[in-house]
């Protein structure tokens, strides 16, 4: 998709639609006015009609209207527009690229951006390159096409337009990993995945297979791992542009398919579970719209794959593990097996030399009967780091809110035969007693999980976003990668 800018009025622009505004109430913008005028008081029409009431997110078409070149007119609802916010950029964008992208090759007029600052005009540009995509990857017949032409009427920074197609183009390819069906996407094929962003964006790769995993004593990971005809992989992935400066850690959880092994999940639970792997496809995502902005920082990216499965040589209830830092593990639910991964490749992120560390995860279930579909959960061991990824989520718009770690959730986990066991004593609390499991192997480093379960794969579309995987979190953690090395912090200032 292209995108530039055009000094062409609404009347004249001659493509298949121009997109102009309402506000909320419903006074129409100045192109909107002028489009009015043109073709003989059409939006006015429908405002004082109540069709278009310029609802937020909100749009309507226009078809062949009279006085202008362009095959229809897309109306967008602003809402409050005084008050848009980058989000909001991102969802108008969207919005309107998804209902524009029906139809294949669609060239289209943006007149709602004119003088917009920089952030609103990547946040725009983003959301046009993710609202046409969506997850119809094998459909003969296409619901959405992606844009062909994007002209911005007025005024926009070039540079912001290119980052916004970066942000937009990242969150597309984490979107399309999440998407694509479990045995399409096993471990090996991740990596493989990995290795072609790699060498595209100018990432430095390393990939660990069943051999270096055993040789490295990842037993926690392997013992996930055994019950799938799928071997596991690590995936360390790096970017170099910050000199000397400190390197930020990010973590993904990658089940590629996560069946509950011997504590199986039921088939309704298990309909989804391919999109398990949305952490390490976040972060595949994020270090890819790194390199491509080419941010003046040093960031590792490392993602642990496997499949959870059921055979005869699967790891068992009562089993103990011992993971890579030594720590013993008593194993009471198969099903809690994303933290049993994360628990050796937060291990090396930290020998890695991770100044402070971010995981991602679709850790669990009760995150999202905490906070619902639409919000992460944010759990820590260092206020400060977690207030800046927060911020960082806030400026872009996504949704986060931080659960406690109060230490009575860590005594939940304590077993009576092994360090520590991998479920809490009950369901209550579940994210949080997850969460504790994890800080059990970050030795101390600043850490923030985010655990993704609801936000990382949508059940049904959104006005602005196709139902499936949604790249929730891209936007916020290449944020904080901006706004490294200024806001890491040192594990003395707790
Ligand atoms: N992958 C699931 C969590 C999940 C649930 C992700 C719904 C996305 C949507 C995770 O591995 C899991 O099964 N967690 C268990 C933990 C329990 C056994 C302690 C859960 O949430 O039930
Ligand atoms: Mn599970
Ligand atoms: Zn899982």
């Amino acid at each position: 998709m292209k995108i530039s800018t055009t000094t062409v009025d609404v009347t004249q622009l001659d493509v298949d639609a121009v997109i102009v505004g309402v506000a909320e109430g419903g006074s129409l913008t100045p192109a909107a006015q002028q489009l009015d005028q043109a073709s003989g008081g059409a939006i006015s029409k429908l405002v004082s009609r109540g069709v278009v009431k310029g609802k937020r997110f909100e749009t309507a078409t226009l078809l062949a209207p009279a006085g202008i070149s362009a095959t229809q007119a897309l109306i967008v609802g602003m809402g409050e527009p005084t008050k848009l916010t980058r989000g909001d950029a991102f969802r108008i964008a969207a919005a309107a690229a998804k209902s524009l992208a029906a139809k294949p090759e669609q060239r289209v007029g943006f007149y709602l951006g004119d003088g917009w600052p920089a952030p609103l005009v990547e946040a725009a540009a983003c959301g046009f390159i993710v609202g046409g995509v969506g997850q119809d990857l094998y459909r003969a017949e296409k619901k959405l096409h992606g844009l062909a032409e994007v002209h911005w009427a007025g005024d926009a920074p070039s540079a912001a337009i290119e980052a916004g197609i970066a942000l937009g183009e990242s969150m597309n390819l984490t979107r399309r990993l999440v998407n694509e069906p479990p045995s399409h996407i096993f471990p090996a094929a991740f990596a493989a995945e990995a290795e072609r962003v790699a060498s595209d964006s100018g990432l430095e790769i390393e990939v660990w297979d069943e051999a270096r995993l055993t040789q490295e004593r990842c037993g926690s990971l392997l013992a996930v791992a055994r019950g799938s005809s799928q071997p596991p992989r690590l995936v360390i992935l790096s970017y170099r542009g910050g000199g000397e400066s400190p390197t930020l850690g990010l973590v993904g959880k990658g089940v590629t398919f996560d069946s509950g092994g011997l504590s199986l999940k039921p088939s309704d639970s298990m309909k989804t579970m391919k999109c398990d792997m949305a952490g390490a496809a976040t972060v595949l995502g994020t270090m890819a719209a790194i390199a491509r902005l080419k941010l003046p920082v040093n960031v590792i990216g490392l993602v642990g794959l496997v499949e959870n499965m059921i055979s005869g040589d699967s790891y068992k209830l009562g089993d103990v593990l011992t993971a890579r830092c030594g720590k013993t593990i008593e194993v009471l639910n198969t099903d809690a097996e994303g933290r049993l991964v994360l628990a050796d490749v937060l291990d090396v992120a930290v020998e890695r030399g991770a100044a402070n560390l971010i995981d991602l995860a679709t850790l669990t279930g009760a995150c999202v009967v905490a906070l619902g579909m639409d919000v992460s959960g944010l759990m820590t061991n260092h206020q400060d780091w977690c207030g800046a990824i927060a911020a960082a989520a806030a400026d872009c718009g996504e949704r986060v809110w931080q659960l406690p770690m109060f230490p009575e959730f860590g005594e939940q986990i304590r077993s009576t035969v092994a360090d520590i066991k991998n479920i809490g004593d009950g369901r209550w609390g579940g994210a949080i007693t997850a969460a504790k499991f994890l800080e059990e192997f970050v030795a101390g480093t600043p850490w923030t999980h985010i655990d993704i379960a609801g936000p990382a794969f949508l059940e049904k579309p959104k006005e602005w976003l196709d139902a499936g995987g949604s790249g929730a979190l891209v936007r916020t953690l290449v944020e904080v990668a901006r706004g490294w090395p200024a806001n890491s912090v040192s594990a003395e200032a707790t």
